[in-house]
């Protein structure tokens, strides 16, 4: 089903309209000042789209798992470096001390056209997550037209994603949301051939969903990381103290039954009997029973990225690190992907990085943003949205 976007609506329809918009401003923040803000950033087109049309922008979010109201988890400090960011147009961005309430109904009716504020945190409300009627209602009670521009939150069934939008005549899209929707759905639906599929990290379980849907539809899946290890051990090979997952061992060894002629595996790793050992060794084959493979090693990493970045056009995703990525001797795996992702780029393929870490890699590479062609704001939410469940948040802007 077709979900409308804030410029399917007519410009008259905005001026002097309050909108409330769903973000996702669940950044690092320490010390009082935000660390990668990315999400921020990628929700400046549809702000500058409202308010250059003259709504009255109200931004709301969380920001990691309070337990009620704390400091460390006050929005505040993102609200300064929204004013940094949009501090160059004539945008009054301001904040409130809470999300609902008298007060925060009287600093939005104090607003002109083309203002920003931003609430404080959701969460400091249990009734958030709770997905409460009656504060559903008073969110609801807060603007006239309802935005959701937080992808990476979609998959939460939130009064602010779900149960306040539902009391709305009229839901959009914000731009980044639709954006990221549509190279998803792309990907599962009609992929660019060859399409290529990149899954790294720690934790099988958290990908098995998105590998049931990618497996049949990628021509190759490559496999780096601690998850190689479960993939190895399943082919017979001898993987040490690598981490292994036991519990989704029988599936692996069905996958590669199945699909085992498109699925690429490390050949050679970056060995060391703990992550904190300064002499690692790489090793080819089997890994000596008191070592853990944390990093892929130079073989495989030639061979993946022959395979990623060679060739012209086509479509990469590339989800999770290929090893232990922020100590330095287990970085090379993951950074150099990270560069044969921007040059498939330079050659003409669609590429998408899901998840923070592989943000964090690709800074590390030094390849910039627009080296690639998108790169996702959603962790878990790209691996629910290619898992095929459920995204309340997305569903219920579907028309
Ligand atoms: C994320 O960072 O993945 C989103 O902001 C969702 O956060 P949550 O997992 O705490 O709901």
């Amino acid at each position: 089903m077709a979900i409308r976007t804030i410029s399917d609506l007519e410009d008259s329809k905005y001026a002097g309209k309050r909108v409330f918009v769903r973000v996702d401003f669940n950044v690092s923040v320490s010390n009082g000042s935000v660390g990668e803000d990315y999400r921020i950033r990628m929700t400046i087109p549809t702000i500058e789209y409202l308010t250059k049309r003259g709504a009255k922008v109200i931004l709301a979010s969380h920001l990691g798992r309070p337990d009620g109201p704390s400091q460390k988890n006050s929005l505040e400090p993102v609200a300064r470096r929204l004013k940094e960011i949009v501090g160059r147009s004539r945008m009054c961005v301001r904040f409130a001390n809470d999300c609902i309430g008298p007060a925060v109904e009287n600093e939005i009716s104090q607003m002109n056209a083309g203002d920003i504020l931003l609430l404080e945190n959701l969460r400091f409300h249990k009734e958030e997550e709770a997905n409460d009627l009656e504060f559903c209602k008073k969110l609801g009670h807060l603007a006239d037209i309802y935005v959701n521009d937080a992808f990476s939150t979609s998959h939460r069934k939130h009064a602010s994603t779900y149960g306040a939008a539902k009391l709305f005549d009229t839901r959009l899209a914000g731009l980044n949301l639709k954006k990221e929707v549509d190279y998803l759905s792309m990907m599962v639906t009609n992929p660019v051939r060859p399409f290529k599929v990149l899954l790294g990290g720690a934790k099988i379980k958290d990908k098995i969903g998105a590998l049931e849907h990618l497996l049949p539809k990628a021509d190759k899946v490559i496999i780096g990381g601690a998850a190689a290890y479960t993939f190895l051990k399943a082919k017979g090979v001898r993987t040490g103290k690598s981490l292994i997952d036991n519990e989704h061992l029988p599936w692996v060894t069905k996958a590669l039954a199945t699909y085992g002629d498109k699925i690429m595996l490390p050949t050679d790793h970056v060995a060391a009997y703990s992550p904190d050992d300064k002499s690692v060794t790489m090793v080819k084959g089997d890994i000596p029973d008191d070592m853990a493979g944390f990093d892929i090693g130079n073989e495989t990493i030639d061979r993946y990225s022959a395979e990623v970045g060679i060739g012209n056009g086509g479509m990469v995703f590339w989800n999770g690190p290929m090893g232990m990525f922020e100590v330095g001797a287990f970085a090379n795996g993951t950074i150099t992907i990270a560069k044969s992702i921007a040059l498939a780029y330079w050659r003409g393929a669609k590429t998408l990085v899901g998840g923070g870490d592989t943000l964090e890699a690709l800074k590390k590479a030094g390849v910039a943003e627009n080296e690639v062609s998108h790169v996702s704001t959603g962790g878990g939410a790209t691996l629910n949205f290619l898992a095929g469940d459920e995204m309340p948040g997305v569903a219920i802007l579907e028309q």
